[in-house]
C-alpha cells in the first residue's frame, strides 16, 4: 500500500506499522529505505527475510533530528557506546544529510540490526518526511528506525515509491506501508565513515566528498582495507540492474557504436558527450553536474530494465572528487 506525503494520516499510520512490527517504506534524500523499529528483532528480522540479504549484513539505523541544533545527541548516545571527537565533528558538520558514521554499539541495543557486529551504523537524514516519521515514531519510544536501500539484495536501490513496490510486488499490503515522499534529492546512498578504529576510514564514497570530510574534522581519511567491517554496498558487486552494464570513455564508445551499425537492439548508451547512435540504440543523456548525475543514476538503469535493454554503455563519470559516488556506484554495476 503507497501512502501520499500529502494525506494528513500518512505519518500516523506509518508508525503504527512500526509499532507492531511491520515493515514501512521510507522516503529520505539519498534512496528510500526499509523500515523497522531498531530495537525490535523479529521486525528487523523481517527486513532481512523481504531483501533476501544475509543476516550478518548490519543495518544503518536512522535516527529522528530531536530538538535544537543537535537533537540526534540522544538517539547515537542511546545506540552507541562511545563518539570520537572526529566522528561528532562529522555529525555536527553534515547531519541531518546523507552521512552514515559506524560506532561502537552499545551492548545489547540494535543487536540484530547490527548483524551480530559490535559496532553500529548511524545516520540522521534530511528529508522532511523521514524526518517527521522518525519524529513521530520517537513519541512513542523507538529510539531509531532500521534501514537498508529498499531493494532485494544485489539490486539497484530505488529513489521513488513506485521501485519499492516494484521491488516488493509479492509482499501482501499489510506487510509493507510505503511512504511516497516523490523522487530523492540526492539519488544515491549516504557516504559511509568507520568511527571505530580511532581514525576515520572511508567505507563508501557519496555526495559528501572526501574533502568536505576531511576539512570538517581535520584529519585526512584512510582507505578501507582487508580489517574493514563487513558491508554489502563495498561487494565488488553491487547496485546492479539486471542489464550487463560496460563503462568505456567517449572515443572508445563512439568507434563501439560505429561497429555496431544498424544492429542495435537491446543496447543503450547513457554518456555525457554528444554521440551518433543507431536508431535502434536507446540514447540516455548523463547531465554534466555530479549531483544531478547522482540523483537520477538508478532511475535511468531502472528505466532501461524495464525497457528490456540487455547491455548499457556507459560513459566513464570524470576523475573529480565530486563524481567519486556516482564513478564507485557505476563501476559496482559494471563488476
Ligand atoms: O543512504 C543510505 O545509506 C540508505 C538510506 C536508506 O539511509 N541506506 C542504505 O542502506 O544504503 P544499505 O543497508 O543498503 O547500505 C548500508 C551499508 C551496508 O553496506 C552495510 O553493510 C553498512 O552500511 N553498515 C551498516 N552498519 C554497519 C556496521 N555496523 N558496520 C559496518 N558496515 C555497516
Ligand atoms: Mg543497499
Amino acid at each position: 500500500m503507497v501512502l501520499h506525503a500529502s494525506d494528513p494520516a500518512a505519518i500516523e499510520q506509518a508508525v503504527q506499522r512500526l509499532a507492531v512490527g511491520s515493515l514501512v517504506g521510507m522516503p529520505t534524500e539519498t534512496v528510500y529505505g526499509l523500515a523497522a523499529d531498531a530495537d525490535n528483532a523479529s521486525a528487523v528480522q523481517r527486513i532481512f527475510e523481504a531483501k533476501g540479504r544475509p543476516s550478518d549484513h548490519p543495518l544503518i539505523v536512522h535516527l529522528a533530528p530531536g530538538d535544537g541544533a543537535h537533537g540526534w545527541r540522544a538517539g547515537v548516545d542511546h545506540y552507541a557506546r562511545e563518539v570520537p571527537a572526529f566522528a561528532l565533528a562529522l555529525m555536527h558538520a553534515f547531519w541531518p544529510g546523507p552521512l552514515t558514521l559506524i560506532l561502537p554499539r552499545r551492548a545489547g541495543v540494535a543487536a540484530v540490526a547490527a548483524g551480530g557486529q559490535d559496532s553500529v551504523g548511524l545516520r540522521c537524514p534530511s528529508h522532511p518526511l523521514a524526518q517527521a516519521l522518525l519524529t513521530a515514531a520517537r513519541a512513542h519510544g523507538v529510539h531509531g528506525v532500521a534501514a537498508p536501500s529498499a531493494n532485494r539484495f544485489g539490486r539497484v536501490s530505488p529513489t521513488t515509491a513506485a521501485h519499492v513496490a516494484e521491488e516488493f510486488a509479492q509482499l501482501p499490503d499489510a506487510a509493507l506501508l510505503i511512504l511516497d515522499g516523490g523522487a530523492c534529492p540526492v539519488g544515491i546512498e549516504s557516504t559511509i565513515v568507520d568511527g571505530t578504529r580511532g581514525y576515520p576510514v572511508l567505507l563508501r564514497p557519496g555526495m559528501v566528498t572526501q574533502a568536505q570530510l576531511e576539512a570538517a574534522c581535520g584529519q585526512p581519511l584512510r582507505e578501507r582495507d582487508g580489517a574493514a567491517p563487513r558491508a554489502s554496498g563495498t561487494l565488488e558487486s553491487h547496485y546492479a540492474p539486471n542489464a550487463k552494464v560496460r563503462l568505456m570513455a567517449a572515443p572508445a564508445l563512439q568507434a563501439a557504436l560505429d561497429l555496431l551499425g544498424a544492429d542495435a537492439r537491446h543496447i543503450a548508451v547513457y554518456a555525457r558527450a554528444a554521440l551518433k547512435a543507431a536508431p535502434g540504440v536507446a540514447v540516455r543523456r548523463m547531465p554534466d553536474n555530479a549531483a544531478q548525475a547522482a540523483q537520477a543514476l538508478f532511475a535511468t538503469l531502472r528505466e532501461l530494465d524495464t525497457a528490456g535493454v540487455k547491455l548499457i554503455w556507459v560513459e566513464t563519470p570524470p576523475a573529480s572528487p565530486e563524481w567519486d559516488g556516482v564513478r564507485d556506484r557505476l563501476q559496482r554495476a559494471a563488476a
